[in-house]
């Protein structure tokens, strides 16, 4: 059932199968007392130079809507809390900013809005983290919301433009109904892949990407691959497009195929240049960076449908991709989705993670080379998207040398609506030797049996999402 699909290093490489799980718990409810309890210690922290005892009162004395805090919500919030933007209310008038103060307060003291989770303190990692708030940001933000909410002088935001990917071109996946597969792996799922023709029509490089699913609660997760219908097929024996047509022959009353494993069983994929997740938005590659796709490739897009919403069963989608398309660029880009825990499905027993503990971790140890990179001397990873199923808790990178391992990642707050790119500002450089060390925590409190990896609603996985420059020049 598990493919490796791992293609010629120098054009990208995919690991095998990336489901994902539906299911989330309910999101950590946070007491309104803890949240002010929260609120004013970030507010004594920040006490105007004055002891602890600082009452937010003191604190709040003179802040304003328009004159402290809009600005503030025009750059942070605003581009997704507008009128017709993404997020259920506006936040960029006054009375709407009152309005859910409650629940601003309580987002912004707990950190989850602007939803940005990975960890930007300078101590692991340095990463662009513009679109978060900075710690001055935030106290002016608490303090206005625990204060008399103030209006002050009317002083009028223009919201930014929602974002969205000028020159795309639109594709979509056909009206699909899934049907849960079953079984341990995949309870509630179904991965289905959908060929499409290349949309570039001359050799040109993919520099960018937007997926709106049709059909929000049902889909999961969409990768695009490349594939080369005239390449060898992985196991040697064809062409991808013969083992393409044979997959999509075996269905003949339903569109596509079964796909668990990457494209298709057997078929060898030359990049996977779109990964998308819940939450995800607009993806703009760094600045002269690529992957290249010819005319004569295909786009095979595998959705991962996942039918655990009760209701949801018979339901249908048709999913859009927006891709933007540029001549030529610097370097090409790679991405890789290594995920030793789901890998380990081929052993007897595969890994698993106890139940009933709040705190069970994974960790996976492998180098560079092991997960495909060789015959180059360096690659910079430009950008990380950490991947988990609902019992996710945090996720954390290390890479070095054994004895010498330092931190590149850390998620604290795993959240599966909210599945992003974090891109570097200082890029780690990998070698081939370079060791990486993986480590996923998750909370089985509600689990009985041992956790699974695997694709479907049930199971788990510990997967970093890795966006990779090859050295200038091309592979
Ligand atoms: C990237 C888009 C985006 C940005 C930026 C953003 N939000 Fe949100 N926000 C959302 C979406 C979508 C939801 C609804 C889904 C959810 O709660 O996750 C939401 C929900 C909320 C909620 C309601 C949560 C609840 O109780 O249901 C609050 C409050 C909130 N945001 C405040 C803010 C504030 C304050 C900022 C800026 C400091 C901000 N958001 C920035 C997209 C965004």
């Amino acid at each position: 059932m598990i493919r490796h699909t791992m293609t010629r290093w120098g054009y990208s490489f995919a690991g095998p199968g990336t489901g994902r799980r539906a299911e989330v718990k309910a999101s950590t409810a946070v007491t309104l007392s803890v949240i002010l309890l929260g609120a004013s210690s970030v507010l004594a922290g920040a006490g105007c130079g004055s002891d602890a005892a600082t009452t937010p009162a003191q604190a709040t004395a003179g802040l304003t809507f328009w004159q402290d805090v809009a600005p503030i919500y025009g750059a942070k919030c605003v581009k997704c809390h507008q009128d017709g933007g993404i997020a259920p209310f506006r936040l960029d008038t006054y009375a709407d900013a009152k309005h859910n103060a409650a629940a601003e307060l309580a987002q912004v003291s707990a950190g989850t809005m602007p939803p940005y989770f990975e960890k930007h303190d300078g101590t692991c990692g340095d990463f662009h983290a513009e679109d978060t708030l900075t710690a001055d940001e935030k106290t002016t933000v608490l303090s206005w919301l625990v204060g008399p909410l103030a209006e002050g002088a009317l002083a009028p935001l223009t919201p930014p433009p929602p974002p969205t990917l000028d020159g795309a071109i639109e594709l979509a996946t056909p009206v699909f109904s899934p049907v849960a597969q079953g079984g341990k792996l995949a309870a509630f799922d179904e991965y289905r892949c959908f060929p499409m023709d290349s949309p570039a029509t001359a050799n040109a490089f993919l520099t960018g990407y937007v997926v709106t699913p049709g059909n929000a609660t049902i889909v999961h997760h969409v990768l695009g691959f490349i594939v080369d219908p005239a390449a060898p097929s992985s196991d040697g024996t064809s062409t991808n497009a013969a083992v393409m047509a044979a997959l999509d022959a075996e269905s003949p009353d339903r569109i596509g195929w079964p796909c668990f494993g990457a494209a298709g069983d057997n078929v060898e994929v030359s990049a996977v240049p779109v990964t998308w997740a819940p939450g995800q938005g607009v993806v703009t590659y760094p600045d002269g960076m690529g992957v290249p796709m010819r005319p004569t490739d295909k786009l095979v897009v595998q959705v991962h449908y996942n039918l655990s919403s009760p209701g949801s069963a018979g339901s249908s989608d048709t999913t859009r991709l927006g891709l933007r398309f540029a001549d030529h660029v610097d370097r090409h880009l790679a991405f890789v989705l290594p995920d030793p825990f789901l890998d380990s499905l081929s052993k007897s027993p595969p890994d698993s993670l106890p139940p009933g503990q709040a705190n069970a971790t994974y960790t996976w140890t492998k180098t560079v080379r092991e997960l495909g990179l060789d015959g180059v001397a360096s690659v910079d990873l430009m950008a990380i998207m950490p991947h988990m199923h609902g019992r996710g808790v945090q996720q954390t990178v290390r890479a070095g040398s054994p004895g010498a391992m330092s931190c590149i990642s850390e998620l604290d707050k795993w959240n599966f609506h909210w599945q992003r790119f974090y891109t570097y500002r200082t890029q780690p450089r990998v070698t081939p030797d370079t060791t990486l060390e993986v480590t996923c925590d998750y909370d089985t409190s509600a689990d009985t049996a041992p956790v699974l990896p695997g694709w479907g609603t049930q199971n788990e996985m510990c997967l970093p999402v890795m966006m990779i420059a090859l050295p200038p020049g091309g592979p």
